[in-house]
């Protein structure tokens, strides 16, 4: 799921004063998704949602899903193909138990369920598989394409799809095919999917990048609205804007990267504040805007002279200040027990750690708050923590309860749809979810 937002677009319009969506857990599987496509003045329903990392099946079953929580989560994920009308990667064909069983649960849940098709990995044949025509007596690589997708919609019952293209136009994970139409190509198959009877009144979501779908440059489109005709909601992915291929120790997730103390604009990729302001700015409706939320942390090998800012210990439980972005050294060492070194991922560990093995690994007690002893920083800018273990010199950006109720916050002053969590493993007794999901006013 690498996010490296190449590109900050920083705008300059005001916000508007945006009604707080209404924000309703209750489950109401009647409630049509699209409500605006009837010119309704009626709020669209808030979306509190999470992605299922089907990789982690072992180790969190669908069955440990705070269900009640959520108004859809969404399975991930499958994979596209070179052909259009191929099965989808990394699923069963029209038979996955685990995608039927997830199903089950959801909607014995009154939750939808819905799948995520692409991710950093999986997004490589989206360019082709959107594709137009290429003569005017073959059916389109989208119309065939489309035709796959609404069987596997109708065979599994979901409902609904979310298109984590990474990212259309952009030249991402190496090998993905590119093309200077596919924000074009996207939009018209958008509109096309929605057009069909069976997404008719199923939700459509796009996973993005913190700045808008790019253009045939691959900037930034200044206008975007097109897309929220089709779409129930764009998901910002604010999260893996820092880690080990950055200059130094930084915010996985920011919620504000503009302070006065944030590194230069060369170096900072964005963050959940300029996010929204750049997708406003391309008049992409805020309600239609869902916020993507971290439940894990990036982690970075930190010497001890680095990291100790020298001050007095500072706080009741004794955690120590530790600096603000100080440098930091490779090889990316292990992150949690979910942190596999495999061939597929070069041999390299994430250095990943979910906020949960924060917990399991000593760094945070069984509450979440640092234990004593080791570095701790919250960042008031980024409103994000850090923290440190002195002695295996690991440091690590995450979010923790604190940020979570910021971005919960934000969510409610900019009128956002809601938020979507990676992923529903991560987390630790619903400490994260709790958080966000009371500061947005659920
Ligand atoms: C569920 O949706 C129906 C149809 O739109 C609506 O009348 C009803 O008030 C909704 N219930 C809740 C609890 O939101
Ligand atoms: C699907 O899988 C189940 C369980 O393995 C099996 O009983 C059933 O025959 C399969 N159906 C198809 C169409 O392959
Ligand atoms: C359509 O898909 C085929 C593979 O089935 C691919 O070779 C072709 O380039 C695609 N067309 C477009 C316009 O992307
Ligand atoms: C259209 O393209 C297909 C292959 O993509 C080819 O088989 C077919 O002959 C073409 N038809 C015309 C009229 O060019
Ligand atoms: C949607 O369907 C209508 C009626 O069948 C058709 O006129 C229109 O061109 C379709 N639009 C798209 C984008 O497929
Ligand atoms: C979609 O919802 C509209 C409005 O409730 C309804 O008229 C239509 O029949 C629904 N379409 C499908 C395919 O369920
Ligand atoms: C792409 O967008 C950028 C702004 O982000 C604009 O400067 C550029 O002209 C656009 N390119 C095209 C081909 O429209
Ligand atoms: C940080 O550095 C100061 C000054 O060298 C030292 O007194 C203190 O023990 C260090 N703190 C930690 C936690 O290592
Ligand atoms: C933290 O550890 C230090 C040193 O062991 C001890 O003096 C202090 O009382 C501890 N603080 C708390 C709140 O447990
Ligand atoms: C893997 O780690 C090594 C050692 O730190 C580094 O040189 C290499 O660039 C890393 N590879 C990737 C793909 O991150
Ligand atoms: C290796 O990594 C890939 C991608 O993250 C994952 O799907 C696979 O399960 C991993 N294999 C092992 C043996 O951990
Ligand atoms: C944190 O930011 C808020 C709002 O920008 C400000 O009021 C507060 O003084 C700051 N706190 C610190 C410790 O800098």
């Amino acid at each position: 799921m690498l996010n490296i937002g190449f590109l900050v677009l920083f705008c300059t319009l005001p916000l508007a004063a945006l009604a707080a969506p209404s924000c309703s857990l209750v489950p109401n599987a009647t409630l049509p998704a699209v409500v605006r496509r009837d010119n309704s003045s009626q709020a669209l329903p808030f979306v509190a949602t999470t992605w299922y990392n089907k990789e982690h099946a072992d180790f969190f079953p669908p069955d440990n899903i705070s269900w009640e929580k959520y108004t859809s989560v969404t399975y991930a994920f499958a994979t596209t193909n070179e052909d259009p009308s191929a099965e989808l990667g990394n699923i069963d064909g029209m038979n996955d138990t685990d995608l039927i069983h997830f199903v089950n649960l959801a909607h014995g849940n009154n939750v939808k369920a819905l799948l995520s098709i692409g991710g950093w990995t999986g997004s490589g044949h989206f360019s082709c598989d959107v594709g137009p025509t290429t003569n005017a007596t073959n059916p389109s690589n989208a119309t065939i394409f489309i035709n796959n997708l609404v069987n596997l919609v109708s065979n599994y019952s979901l409902d609904g799809l979310d298109f984590v293209w990474e990212f259309p136009g952009v030249d991402a994970d190496p090998g993905n095919v590119v093309n200077p139409n596919d924000s074009q190509n996207f939009l018209a198959f958008l509109q096309q999917l929605r057009n069909t009877t069976t997404m008719q009144n199923l939700t459509i979501s796009a996973s993005a990048s913190i700045t808008p779908f790019a253009n045939s440059t691959a900037l930034p489109m200044t206008n975007v609205s097109a897309f929220a005709e089709p779409l129930d909601y764009v998901t910002i992915m604010n999260f893996d804007q820092w880690g080990s291929w950055s200059p130094s120790v930084g915010p996985n997730a920011p919620l504000n990267d503009s302070c006065p103390d944030s590194p230069p604009n060369s170096v900072v990729s964005g963050s959940a504040d300029s996010a929204v302001k750049a997708w406003i700015a391309a008049d992409f409706p805020p309600e239609k805007l869902v916020l993507g939320v971290a439940a894990y942390g990036h982690s970075f090998s930190v010497n001890n002279s680095d990291a100790n800012n020298t001050a007095a210990p500072s706080d009741a439980v004794w955690t120590f200040p530790v600096a603000a972005y100080p440098p930091f050294h490779l090889p990316q060492l292990q992150g949690d027990s979910l942190d596999a070194k495999n061939a597929t991922d070069a041999g390299n560990y994430t250095g990943i750690f979910n906020f949960f093995g924060l917990i399991d690994e000593g760094f945070l007690d069984s509450n979440g708050h640092p234990v004593n002893g080791t570095g701790y920083r919250f960042d008031n800018c980024t409103q994000t923590p850090y923290v440190y273990n002195f002695t295996t010199g690991v440091m690590v950006s995450y979010d923790n309860a604190e940020s979570f109720a910021a971005k919960g916050q934000f969510i409610q002053d900019k009128g956002l749809r809601g938020f979507a969590m990676w992923e529903a493993a991560g987390d630790r007794n619903d400490i994260l979810l709790d958080a966000i999901s009371q500061a947005a006013g659920c």
